[in-house]
């Protein structure tokens, strides 16, 4: 729906000129409001992707609620304002302190339906049908999101029907979309057209525009039946009905059972120390928590900060422990509910040091020499991000996704949601790289119910046991070196947390043998990496990081990257 006529003032107020209608919102304005890429606060922070995500989350903690209770109403409020990643199709991570001092991390991750196999992407003579754990109704996991986040209430203090209201009336109310949300649903709609069974919200035949208002009757439906019913207002009743015909109506293999069987599961977080700080972080099914935990030791000895933020140097040892930690996990990272995965070993001392015995300064490695680690036999295994904090003690950092941006790009017909492409986080065939360029084997093959290997990488850093950093960000493979990266540049480099954020980060994943690198990586650099025998490969932007850091006067500072239309809100 086009509004009337447009104020649009800058990159960093949206409006329109549509009267604020009252609502569950407050003082939330879905029709004009402002991107914050930083903010200090007092009694609550969240960074998230998008401001009125953001907003929402600092209402509900205004409201009463805490950490727990604005990540619940903020991921939400994404399912309706950032469809192209914030889902209710979809998977997450949580990872969070809470007041009393414990850690606990949540899996919402998709899982395989119960008829997927090992090859069923493959065609007869057993190549990758292209596209097929991409796109549409077969690339979708059984969705994760609305388990995990129904479960997460057992840490928050008000009812699912407050905290999903906002959501809801940003659904059936509409919000002003900004130039960036207008120009990634135009660039959508011929794949819409092509994988959908009914005609969807994000359809229309003008090209949308910035302050233009997007209205999901359906999606509004669905988070209503969810209000009333909880989980059981996704996975059963009529929304698993809708899911379901809509599998049918395409060709995809989510069934009833698979719906109904679907649990979010409690492990415990991936944690240990670095130069002091306690780091808490995801653990398998993401590689996340155990990638960052090698690549933070393999450099813990050497004399990292020295060389200088961004210097060749810093850049080579970085790229180098990299390599090292990917190579790991396209061998040895899976569901560890279905696959052995040697995590004990894999962050050892002395297998981390082992690591490092070729790595020569000033030479580029090479990802033929530098295999997998060599484990004993006998072993003891379009993404979203947001932070929040509060005045409690307590710190969430959660990532969630649906793969690819817009997922499979099938809407549910009548349901009004994205589902996932997760399926192709699987290794589909041991040896090909999926979309982001991963290869993986055994450890990651689709089974029946088994959840696919995933690299969001939602941490926390915690000092004298209290939050100091809550960090996470979307970009597939990427994700654990920019986090890797956003923890060494705060605590190594002694770099503001705007610097830590956007300033150009770079990622080597052991295949292909590259160093990424984003737009602003320096010349320089660029040319003394060159010399050491690296190929560079520029690439668009890698993350959007979104941090909040507690002073040591006790205030808040979050930030959100200037990579996107994130923003930061506080009080
Ligand atoms: O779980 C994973 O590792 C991927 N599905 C994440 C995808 C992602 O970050 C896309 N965003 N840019």
């Amino acid at each position: 729906m086009r509004v009337a006529s447009i104020i649009f003032l800058t990159g960093s107020i949206i409006t329109a000129c549509t009267s604020p209608k009252k609502s569950s919102l407050g003082h939330v304005n879905p029709y004009q409001y402002t991107i914050n890429k930083k903010v200090e606060a007092e009694k609550g922070a969240v960074a998230s992707a998008h401001p009125l995500a953001s907003k929402v989350g600092i209402m509900i903690m205004k409201q009463g609620g805490n950490a727990i209770d604005a990540a619940i109403a903020t991921q939400l409020a994404l399912a309706v304002v950032y469809p192209a990643a914030g889902n209710i199709g979809g998977g997450g991570f949580l990872v969070a302190r809470l007041a009393d001092g414990s850690t606990v991390s949540l899996d919402y991750r998709e899982m395989a339906p119960a008829s997927a196999h090992r090859d069923m992407y493959l065609d007869p003579q057993g190549n990758v049908i292209p596209n097929k754990s991409v796109k549409g109704h077969l690339s979708s996991g059984v969705p994760g999101t609305i388990a995990g986040l129904v479960e997460s209430l057992k840490y928050a203090k008000l009812p699912l029907k407050k905290l999903i209201q906002p959501a809801i009336d940003l659904a059936e109310k509409g919000f002003v979309i900004s130039e960036r949300e207008a120009r990634s649903l135009n660039s959508l709609q011929e794949e819409l057209r092509k994988y959908n069974t009914t005609t969807t919200a994000f359809q229309k035949t003008a090209p949308w525009v910035t302050g233009d208002t997007l209205i999901q009757k359906d999606l509004a439906n669905t988070l209503k039946r969810i209000r009333d019913n909880g989980a059981a207002g996704f996975y059963e009743g009529e929304t698993a009905r809708l899911i379901v015909d809509e599998m049918k109506r395409g060709g995809g293999i989510i069934d009833y059972a698979d719906l109904k069987n679907y649990k979010a599961k409690w492990r415990t977080p991936h944690q240990f120390n670095y130069k002091g700080y306690t780091i808490v972080s995801m653990p398998m099914p993401s590689s996340g928590g155990v990638l960052i935990n090698q690549m933070l030791k393999m450099l813990e000895e050497k004399p990292l900060a020295s060389y200088g933020f961004l210097s060749p140097q810093a850049v080579q040892l970085m790229t180098e422990v990299e390599r090292r930690a990917y190579a790991d996990r396209a061998r040895f990272m899976g569901d560890a509910d279905y696959f052995k995965v040697p995590v004990s070993t894999l962050v050892s001392e002395s297998y981390l040091k082992n690591r490092m015995q070729d790595y020569m300064p000033d030479k580029a490695g090479s990802s033929e020499a530098v295999q997998p680690g060599e484990i004993p036999a006998k072993e003891s295994e379009e993404t979203t991000h947001l932070s929040v904090i509060d005045a409690e003690g307590n710190a969430v950092s959660i990532t969630t996704t649906l793969n690819d941006s817009y997922g499979s790009k099938t809407v549910v017909g009548g349901a009004g949601f994205l589902l996932n492409d997760e399926m192709d986080d699987f290794s589909v065939k041991p040896g090909v790289p999926n979309m982001y360029g991963a290869v993986g084997g055994e450890a990651n093959a689709i089974a029946p119910g088994k959840r696919m290997l995933s690299s969001m990488t939602p941490t926390l850093v915690l000092k004298d046991g209290k939050p100091f950093l809550v960090v996470g960000t979307p970009g597939g493979t990427t994700i654990p070196t920019s986090v890797f990266q956003t923890i060494v540049n705060v605590i190594d480099f002694g770099l503001s947390t705007e610097d830590a954020v956007n300033k150009p980060k770079f990622h080597h994943q052991w295949l292909p043998d590259q160093i990424e690198i984003e737009k602003g990586f320096p010349y320089p650099v660029r040319e003394a990496l060159q010399k050491m025998g690296y190929k560079l490969n520029e690439r668009g932007a890698i993350g959007r990081t979104e941090v909040i850091k507690v002073r040591n006067d006790g205030k808040f500072e979050a930030v959100a990257d200037s990579r996107g239309d994130d923003a930061a809100e506080g009080f």
